[in-house]
């Protein structure tokens, strides 16, 4: 036996590993050229300044709950394990199809799962990361053994699509990936967390209502003004992305007593290429060591990681005991990063 996280000799150490990955994207292709048509913007600003050629939008009728499902069952089938075998689902998401319940229940319920926890994360951008930690310490404590974890999101019918609302319209996008964690012994898994937040910045990424500080809580007033609608203010959030990912990467990666340079591969989260390639330059790693999906997808808040993780799993990018870091910023602010053996 290894030492464990406490340092006890003799204590085989349980690690959380990832079993399967799955993903699952609405159908409608929405291109620059498309959002052009609904408000003042062009292809050429949108990929100078996003990157971003297209994204996915549903159509109504897809929910965040029913593409969590598809991600789910795939996860599952790579698994090689059934709706049975889960013994609680961790969903993120701060798009749910209904304010209260949270999705996890209607994933459980659509699933056929059996009377199994649901726990929803509404940590926004990083709210896959966070999810996976907390589905770490279930698994690691014993709590449970196999947990599904969500990232999920339907962000088209929070935009403005006028050109009063083109700063986020063009950047944020729907879509679901899905894993399905498990305890294992050998070196693989889940290595370290760094978690960080500041409420300082709430109101600089935020949907204002409705909210229960609104009297009342929702409003044709509130309609009328817009603050149903994602607002964000680009620059603040650039500005302390660029600087909190690289930071947190190197913290994470330093727990486990490395360096970027071991990394096989960085997924960031898909806030804007331009962002992503900030983040690439100051950690000095190569193209081959980091992923992109930001073109085809957008930002699809708590889902751009385990979309972009799914992707490299299916590409063959990642092999047994890769070094893997995966690192998210947005609302909150909170920011936060992964260390793992695939
Ligand atoms: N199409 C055309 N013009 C647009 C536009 C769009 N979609 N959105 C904004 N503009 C205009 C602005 O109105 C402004 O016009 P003005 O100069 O006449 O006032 C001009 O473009 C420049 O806007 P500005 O906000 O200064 O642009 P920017 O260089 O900061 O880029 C972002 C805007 C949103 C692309 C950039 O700030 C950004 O990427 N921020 C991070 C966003 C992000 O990643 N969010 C998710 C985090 S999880």
């Amino acid at each position: 036996g290894r030492a464990n996280d406490l340092g006890i000799p003799g204590v085989p150490m349980t690690r959380t590993r990832f079993l399967g990955t799955g993903i699952a994207l609405p159908e409608r292709v929405v291109t620059n050229d498309d959002l052009s048509q609904l408000m003042d913007t062009s292809d050429e600003w949108i990929k100078t300044r996003t990157g971003i050629r297209e994204r996915r939008w549903v159509v109504p009728g897809e929910t965040g709950t029913g593409l969590a499902l598809k991600a789910t069952r795939s996860a599952l089938d790579i698994a090689g394990l059934g709706a049975d075998d889960l013994d609680a689902i961790v969903y993120a998401t701060s798009t749910p199809d209904h304010s209260a319940p949270g999705n996890g229940v209607y994933l459980q319920h659509l699933l056929g799962a059996g009377p199994i926890p649901a726990l929803d994360i509404r940590t926004q951008c990083s709210g896959f990361v966070y999810a996976l930690s907390v589905a770490d310490g279930w698994i690691r404590s014993g709590l449970f053994r196999r947990v599904l974890v969500v990232g999920a999101e339907i962000q088209s019918t929070a935009l403005d699509v006028s050109t009063a609302g083109r700063d986020t319209a063009v950047i944020f996008a729907d879509g679901a990936g899905a894993v399905v964690l498990g305890p294992t012994d050998d070196d693989a898994g889940i290595l370290a967390f760094d978690l960080h937040g500041d409420g300082a910045y709430a109101e600089k990424l935020w949907v204002d209502a409705p909210g229960s500080m609104h009297h009342p809580r929702m409003s044709h007033g509130q309609i009328d003004a817009g603050r149903h609608f994602l607002r964000m203010d680009g620059k603040e959030v650039f500005r302390h992305a660029v600087v909190r990912m690289p930071e947190s990467v190197r913290a994470v990666l330093g727990k486990t007593g490395h360096t970027p340079a071991d990394l096989k591969l960085l997924i960031a989260h898909q806030a804007n290429l331009r962002i992503a390639e900030v983040i690439q330059r100051s950690l000095e790693l190569r193209d081959d060591q980091v992923y992109n999906n930001i073109m085809w997808y957008g930002n699809t808040t708590a889902a751009t990681i385990p979309i972009a993780l799914d992707e490299c799993v299916r590409a063959g990018r990642l092999a047994r005991g890769d070094l893997i870091a995966l690192t998210a910023f947005g609302s909150g602010f909170l920011w936060r990063s992964a260390a793992l053996r695939w």
